[in-house]
């Protein structure tokens, strides 16, 4: 009883978590928007999805969630940046503070960078439209004030 008990316990913590996820992309209605995030879908999940976990929602006080999040919702400029050069120091995200550093991503492109964008901006409710690669160059030539 005992042992069917764990493995029951064990099979639930390993089960895929809910797929609805897997439609966020359904509310996006514009096809110039829905190109850039579906290739931003998947650079995200193997960049990003790891830490801030598929869907958005981040992990406990460690890693902060992007999912109705003041700060990313901030500023695209200040997560384009951060995508790029990491950060490192103390930040609060909806009132939890936060201090662990997230590494760079000095491979990431302009463009894989606008899709990211493109495709986090575009769901989970927000509407930001299409960020093409030539903004995301202009957002990387300044830093922003943080
Ligand atoms: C190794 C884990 C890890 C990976 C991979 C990672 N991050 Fe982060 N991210 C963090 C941590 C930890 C912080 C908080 C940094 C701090 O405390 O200063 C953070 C902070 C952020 C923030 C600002 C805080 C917020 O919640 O809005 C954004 C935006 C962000 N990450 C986006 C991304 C994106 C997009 C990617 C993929 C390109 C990514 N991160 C990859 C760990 C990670």
């Amino acid at each position: 009883m005992r042992k069917f008990l764990i493995i029951l316990l064990f099979a639930s913590a390993c089960s895929p978590k809910s797929t609805n996820e897997d439609n966020v992309l359904v509310h996006i209605e514009d096809p110039e928007v829905m190109k850039y995030a579906v290739d931003g879908k998947t650079i995200y999940e193997n960049h990003c999805g790891n830490c801030h976990q598929n869907d958005g929602t981040g992990v406990g006080n460690l890693i902060p969630p992007l999912r109705d999040a003041d700060y990313f919702q901030a500023s695209v400029h200040r997560t384009v940046w951060i995508m790029k050069h990491g950060l490192e120091g103390e930040i609060t995200v909806n009132g939890q503070i936060y201090n662990q550093p997230m590494p760079a991503n000095p491979k990431l492109t302009p463009l894989e960078i606008a899709q990211i964008s493109t495709y986090l901006y575009n769901i989970w409710g927000m509407n930001e439209g299409k960020i093409t690669s030539k903004e995301v160059e202009n957002y990387l030539q300044q830093k922003p004030d943080f």
